[in-house]
């Protein structure tokens, strides 16, 4: 960590330890750490997605004790769960609402990072990481949505699996490994509930790299200019572990009301019948956090060009930092990236909305308007093209020309300096004013 310790073993045991492992002198500093006084509600994301990540965790290795990851077993042992288990339906409950709020966190957290410019140097590495987590996340929760071996379960497998497949030479034999077998089955089960089991440990240890990566610049802050002075700063204990603390409970509300008053919101209702190799669902779609990425793959017609547009959409959030060529980091003065910004954001949605749907779908039936080309081509796939053209066109070309182009508004010199330039503040230096007396 960088930065200077502030800890002062006070008792024989403790310098006795501290000369050994200075795991006390650790937490201490990471409590203390000096952080920028002025960071608002969206940093409070960061503390939301460790809850997540050890809220997963806990219910995740309590469920793996009833859980059969077999053919036959997979689907009754999660009625079991359900039905025979003490709190067994509250366990799962809470995994599955908790993989859907991990994601909410995990994309505030992402755009929060995009608006403020949380990516720039010296900061690259820290993004980095957290687009690492990202990846790894979204495998997650695809090998666990495999194993409730539900019939979207088992054709959701058949799709990714495939995409897997179009990757030219090479593309076949990780398909054959991955699903351990010809096509998706038994074999293809059991190994993903290891993979499921193994992944969100690597997240864990990715997040502590995460942490240090954070912990060597410090935070960033709304207004995206350096600390400049002590005066800048506070220590995180007591006024962001309060500040996150209360973020976490709200949070715990919203997870709360999808637990106990709409639990099967989230999920596919396809998922209660079990795995049937010989009845395609009507509609196969993925879980909503990866939507956007779906209407992505399926914007373009040839399958191979569809996987390169998918595995480019997400290289494009590694090379954010690398891409992007303003100087000003918050977007807060950057007018023009802010508006772009918020186009993006309801791109993204928009995706998320056709990946939802079904190509040969219409938005309104008989509207054929967008058939310019081809007939067989609906308004679904128009807007997923046009949609997934803005999301490469942000990242590749508004990004790094915006950058070189816009005039910013000027940036204030510290953290401290628009407090205390305010007209109500007192001149620099002056005390508050004193009481009148009576
Ligand atoms: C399990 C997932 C994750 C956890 C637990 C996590 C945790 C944290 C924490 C505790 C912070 C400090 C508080 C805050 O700024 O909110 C932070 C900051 C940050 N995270 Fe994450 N993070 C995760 C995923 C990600 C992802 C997916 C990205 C980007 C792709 C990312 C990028 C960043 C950046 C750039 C910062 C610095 C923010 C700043 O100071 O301006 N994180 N993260």
């Amino acid at each position: 960590m960088s930065g200077h310790s502030t800890y002062e073993p006070k008792t024989a045991v403790e310098r006795w330890i501290d000369t050994r492992l200075p795991i006390i002198r650790f937490g201490v500093d990471l409590m203390d750490f000096p952080t920028p006084k002025n960071l608002n509600y969206w940093w409070t994301f960061g503390g939301i997605l460790a809850f997540c990540l050890v809220t997963q965790i806990v219910t995740g290795v309590i469920l793996a004790m009833h859980f059969d990851p077999s053919g036959t077993g997979a689907f009754s042992s999660l009625q079991g769960i359900m039905r025979n288990v003490d709190y067994g339906w509250l366990i799962r409950y809470i995994h599955t609402t908790g993989a859907s709020m991990f994601f909410v966190a995990v994309y505030i957290h992402i755009f929060r990072g995009i608006y403020y410019g949380s990516y720039k140097a010296p900061r690259e590495l820290l993004w980095l990481i957290g687009a690492a987590i990202y990846l790894v996340m979204m495998a997650t929760a695809f090998f666990g949505y495999v194993l409730p071996w539900g019939n979207m379960s088992f054709w959701g497998a058949k799709v990714i699996t495939s995409i897997v497949g179009a990757v030219p030479v090479i593309g076949p034999s990780i398909t054959t490994w991955l699903v351990g077998g010809f096509t998706v089955d038994a074999p293809t089960l059991n190994r993903f509930f290891s993979l499921h089991y193994l992944f969100p440990f690597i997240i864990a240890a990715l997040v502590g790299l995460h942490i240090w990566a954070l912990h060597v610049p410090g935070n960033s802050n709304p207004l995206g200019v350096d600390v400049k002075s002590k005066s800048d700063t506070v220590p995180f204990h007591p006024y962001y572990t309060v500040k996150d603390g209360f973020a976490i409970a709200l949070f715990m509300i919203l997870f709360a009301v999808f637990v106990f008053y709409m639990p099967n919101a989230l999920l596919d209702t396809d998922n209660n019948i079990p795995a049937n190799p010989l009845q395609t669902p009507a509609h196969i779609v993925p879980e909503w956090y990866l939507l956007p990425y779906y209407a992505i793959l399926r914007a373009i017609p040839d399958k191979l060009s569809g996987v390169i547009a998918l595995a480019g959409a997400i290289a494009c959030i590694f090379a954010l930092p690398f891409l992007d060529t303003s100087r000003v980091r918050s977007m807060r003065y950057r007018p023009q990236a802010k508006l772009y910004f918020f186009i993006f954001v309801v791109d993204c949605l928009v995706l998320g909305f056709c990946g939802a749907h079904e190509p040969n779908e219409q938005v309104i039936p008989g509207l054929t308007t967008f058939n310019l080309l081809d007939s067989d081509l609906n308004t679904y796939v128009w807007l997923s093209r046009i949609a997934a053209a803005y999301y490469f066109v942000y990242f590749l070309v508004i990004t790094p020309i915006l950058g070189l182009r816009e005039t910013p508004l000027p940036v204030p010199e510290s953290i401290s300096s628009p407090v205390l330039s305010h007209p109500a503040a007192p001149p620099a230096g002056a005390t508050a004013s004193p009481e009148k007396k009576g």
